[in-house]
């Protein structure tokens, strides 16, 4: 069974932004898969690259949303995905230096991280967004 289990009570309401954040998922069910699966290092190390690769995209994609639609909470938003980017940075140096970061623990830190941003952070701007969508002007 995948480590995150994608349900719809994880949609935020944006197509764009909810297929983003199921691919991150399956990038950290790939992480604990190579993990479980011998965690053959090339294998672990590929997994790592894909969701250093899919988290910048998403972060991008995400801050460009907030910047077009003049969202308020947009620097305290970027800063939650700045920490994230530094913590996979920071767990890259430990694989690189050869310590096991094999450890139920990163894994679950990635998924607990994931699924809290997504509940809390980004479901805000999706309400956002959506309200935007309807009171606005057409944009
Ligand atoms: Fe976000």
């Amino acid at each position: 069974m995948p480590l995150i289990q994608w349900t719809d009570a994880l949609s935020v309401g944006h197509d764009a932004i909810d297929r983003d954040h199921q691919r991150l998922a399956d990038t950290v069910n790939g992480l604990h898969e190579a993990m479980l699966a011998g965690q053959g290092l090339g294998q672990v190390s590929a997994a790592l690259d894909e969701i250093v690769a899919h988290a910048a995209e998403h972060f991008r994609r995400e801050e460009k949303i907030m910047a077009e639609a003049a969202y308020p909470a947009l620097a305290e938003h970027k800063r939650e995905h700045e920490q994230l980017v530094e913590e996979i940075a920071h767990l890259r140096r430990r694989f690189e230096a050869g310590e096991s970061i094999y450890s139920l623990r990163v894994l679950q830190f990635l998924s607990d991280w994931l699924i809290r941003h997504i509940n809390a952070t980004d479901r805000l701007l999706g309400e956002y967004l959506a309200r935007r969508r309807n009171d606005g002007p057409a944009v």
